[in-house]
């Protein structure tokens, strides 16, 4: 029987337990710091078991002890930026609920696979690695998955096909430099560049690219989860059934793709231990130069970090 924690109660981290149980993939403990939250979520979330016909147990809590031995653990632990805030007080704050996660988390399940969501995404995965010092493979940061989804949702909406036969790929970091691969998106096997004049290809790159601000603006506080917790969902499916999805994921990179010592978006065959490998495609010259200035902009966000967890 397999066991998922999800570390962070609120809108994403309820929606990845949701998901993980309604699927059937495993039981999920949901730990939170407000006291009550997590545990009055997964009782309603409980309750919904026989609507949905599983027998997943879900439970919340606010001690550590409770998740003992997981397979899995998320991360959706941190706080959104608020009005007055600078993304370094944000680094900050969120580098130190992540730090305490990942201490707190892999004491207890020292075999687990990390899959963390909080933003800065592919810095905070970084970090995740560096405090459990796991084997890189079983630290993974999801934000791929999502942008991909993003992009297969715009590319459907503008050609009025099925979701069903859209594939999407997008590399690079969480942020406005990710790297939307429109060679590399089909619509059942036929690249995207063959279905639409350039001009529109740029539009769904570009709104893509904007995904998350474009429903922080409409929700106008707090951001994205379902489609979130969802991606989340998937890559923890893929981890516990043994999928060898080959899914874009932020994973270390190590020399592949000439990138070294950065967590950065690149394909990914994800299965019951971690990554099992990242999936080297050639690329344009533009497309790799769009992905180093990606990662070169993480591995400056990653030292900024480091000087600011110092001065802690
Ligand atoms: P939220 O505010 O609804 O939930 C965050 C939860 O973390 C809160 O319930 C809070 O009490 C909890 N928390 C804070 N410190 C904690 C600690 N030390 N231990 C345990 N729990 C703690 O935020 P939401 O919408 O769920 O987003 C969570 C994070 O995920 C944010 O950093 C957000 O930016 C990020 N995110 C990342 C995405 C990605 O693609 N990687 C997509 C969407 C959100
Ligand atoms: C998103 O892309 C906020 O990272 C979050 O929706």
């Amino acid at each position: 029987m397999s066991k998922v924690t999800v570390v962070g109660a609120g809108n994403v981290g309820a929606t990845v337990a949701q998901y993980v149980a309604e699927k059937d993939v495993a039981d999920v403990v949901l730990v939170d710091i407000i006291d009550g939250m997590p545990q009055g979520k997964s009782l309603d979330l409980y309750e919904a078991a026989p609507l949905h016909g599983h027998d997943r147990k879900i439970f919340g809590s606010n001690d550590y002890k409770d998740t003992k031995d997981s397979d899995i653990i998320v991360v959706t632990a941190g706080i959104a930026r608020k009005p007055g805030m600078s993304r370094d007080d944000l680094l900050k704050t969120n580098a130190s609920i992540v730090q305490a996660v990942a201490k707190e988390t892999i004491k207890q399940s020292p075999n687990a696979i990390i899959i963390t969501v909080t933003n800065p995404l592919d810095v905070m995965t970084y970090l995740a690695w560096t405090t459990t010092k796991l084997p890189a493979q079983k630290v993974i940061g999801m934000a791929g998955v999502l942008d991909s989804a993003r992009f297969q949702t715009f590319i459907a909406m503008e050609l009025n096909v099925s979701v069903e036969d859209v594939r999407a790929m997008v590399l690079g970091g969480h942020g406005d430099l990710m790297v939307p691969l429109p060679r590399f998106s089909t619509v059942n096997g036929i690249p995207i560049t063959e279905l639409l004049p350039a001009d529109r290809v740029e539009a769904l790159c570009k709104r893509t690219r904007d995904g998350g601000a474009e429903i922080v603006a409409l929700l106008k506080s707090g951001s994205a989860f379902y489609a979130p917790g969802a991606s989340a969902a998937e890559m923890v499916e893929a981890v516990i059934r043994d999928k060898n999805r080959l899914l874009p994921c932020c994973v270390y990179a190590d020399g592949q793709y000439g990138l070294k010592d950065v967590y950065v978006g690149l394909p990914t065959i994800l299965g019951r231990e971690g990554v099992k490998k990242i999936v080297e495609i050639k690329l344009t010259a533009d497309e790799h130069s769009a992905l180093k200035k990606s990662a070169d902009s993480i591995r400056e966000n990653i030292n900024v970090m480091n000087q600011l967890l110092v001065a802690v």
